[in-house]
């Protein structure tokens, strides 16, 4: 979708509808804008009290004259109670409504708010936007046939200013990442293999091929890398594991060095410790949703041409059943030495990561370090699919990463690793077993974590109950959200 700007409702061109923003007072709807020009088409309607600015609530009119065929009022509720998130949410349903007419264009009035500075005000409305303005209906027959284009394709923000076009503009480049990042996770497992992921990986580095270079370990070479954990969680897979390396230069004057490294079970059964039915092995295509959001900041990074250096890294592999699969209660030696007891093979994303958070460390000079994992069942039931679980061993990481979750809305929440939960993982014949008892096991799972990570800054966040919804919900209209990238480049530019 094209979004442009301009700042004065006169310099707006024709559309197929012009979204007037309300706010909600007293029982009365009171424009958010200047709205003279419209004020006859929806006076009555407001007199007969059927429209109140609820947050989200939309009216279509239908004026007989104007440069739009339809006038849509928006609801953006009470003045004095919203936060950034309500103009995400509110313009989200602005979309819905147009959508579901099948419009294509949309002139989008921004409200007047004294209590947000115009920049993020305009970032907000357009993350809600374009955020909405996706669909995963590629394997619909249907869709294919009869409407190949659901979407709007273009949408113009009125009343904002030159200045924050610029931000506009760069959130449509990180919106769209986010986009291409749902697509991976909502794509067949049997598509988005590890070889679809290196495939993805290398498409970076040719698009942005000054700063970004990409390397692939396969089979072999992680054998020679000695990453037993890796090799043994990928052994039961048709397609074989693979260590994915992104590295993104954009500030090579500075040392700083940010890791990023993401889960990529391809397709998550458990292994031999198979899901049994009712635990939810039908929405496991989105084990590699850590992956895809590794993926989709270092592109975002490059596409924004971010000022900080990078180097994203996958560990990616599907645990699949097979005669080759590993086999619960043998051991298997990890890259960094230490040997690991497999209790669970369904406990395989913080196998596949040790190694890789290994890897990471001794081959860079990092300044800090950030996991993102589909880790445990468990922050599902903490957090619900409300936040990510962050675990880290820094105050200061863990701060930054909270602040960025509030103002991307990917909110996160800090859990604890108290020392305590290394009982839980010691094991009669190994240094460390994969899997403790069902109490505390995201924290268990980050102590594992833990246990392969030297003296840098790290964090793990469980992205779990964010990165695939049970239902559509406001501006994540299917299964895949795309978390993960919004809050990462937003940590990353308050550096
Ligand atoms: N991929 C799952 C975790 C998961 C659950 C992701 C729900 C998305 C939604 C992970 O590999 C897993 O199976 N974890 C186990 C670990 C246990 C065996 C220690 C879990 O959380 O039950
Ligand atoms: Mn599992
Ligand atoms: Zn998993």
């Amino acid at each position: 979708m094209q979004i442009s700007v301009v700042e004065k409702t006169t310099q707006r061109q024709a559309a197929d509808a012009i979204v007037i923003p309300f706010w909600q007072e007293k029982k009365k709807a009171v424009a958010a804008c200047d709205a003279k020009e419209f004020a006859k088409a929806y006076a009555e309607l407001l007199k007969a009290g059927d429209f109140h600015g609820k947050e989200g609530e939309t009216v279509i009119l239908y004026p007989s004259k104007g440069k739009e065929k339809r006038i849509i009022l928006l609801g953006i509720g009470d003045k004095k109670a919203g936060s950034i998130d309500t103009f995400r949410r509110a313009y989200s349903q602005s979309v819905k409504a147009a959508l579901r007419k099948k419009m294509r264009s949309v002139n989008f009035i921004l409200p007047s708010v004294d209590w947000v500075e115009s920049p993020v005000l305009a970032k907000a409305i357009s993350e809600g936007i374009l955020l909405t303005n996706y669909a995963f209906d590629q394997l619909k027959e249907k869709v294919l046939k009869e409407d190949p284009h659901p979407l709007l394709v273009k949408g113009c923000l009125i009343g904002c200013s030159k200045k924050d076009h610029e931000i506009v503009k760069k959130t449509a480049q990180i919106v769209s990442v986010v986009n291409f990042v749902r697509d991976l996770v909502n794509g067949n497992a049997d598509d988005v293999t590890a070889i679809a992921l290196s495939q993805a990986a290398k498409d970076i580095e040719k698009q942005f091929s000054k700063t970004v270079k990409t390397t692939i370990l396969n089979k072999k070479q992680l054998e020679q890398e000695k990453m037993g954990l890796l090799l043994a969680v990928g052994k039961g897979a048709a397609c074989d594991p693979a260590l994915i390396v992104i590295e993104y230069k954009g500030d090579p004057k500075s040392k700083q060095m940010t890791a990023i490294v993401g889960k990529g079970i391809t397709y998550d059964t458990g292994g031999l410790n198979i899901k049994v039915a009712g635990t939810g092995m039908e929405t496991m295509k989105c084990d590699m949703a850590g992956a895809a959001a590794t993926l989709g900041i270092l592109r975002a990074a490059a596409a924004i041409g971010l000022k900080h250096n990078l180097v994203g890294v996958i560990a990616a592999a599907e645990n699949a059943v097979g005669p080759l699969s590993y086999k619960p209660g043998d051991v298997f030696r990890s890259r960094a030495g230490i040997t690991v007891e497999i209790t669970n093979t369904d406990a395989e994303g913080r196998l596949v990561l040790a190694d890789a958070l290994s890897y990471v460390q001794d081959k860079y000079r990092l300044s800090r370090m950030i996991d993102l994992a589909t880790l445990t069942g468990g922050i599902v039931i903490a957090l619900g699919e409300e936040a990510t679980g962050l675990f880290s061993n820094n105050d200061a990481l863990a701060k930054a990463l909270t602040k960025a979750g509030d103002l991307s809305h990917e909110r996160v929440w800090r859990l604890p690793i108290y020392a305590e939960y290394k009982e839980y993982l010691k094991s009669q014949i190994a240094d460390i077993k994969n899997s403790g008892p069902r109490k505390a096991s995201s924290a268990s799972g980050a102590m594992f974590l833990q246990q392969f990570v030297k003296k840098v800054p790290w964090a793990h966040l469980d992205i779990a109950g964010t990165a695939y919804l049970s239902e559509p919900r406001t501006y994540n209209p299917t299964l895949a959200t795309g978390v993960g990238v919004r809050l990462l480049i937003e940590f990353l530019e308050n550096l």
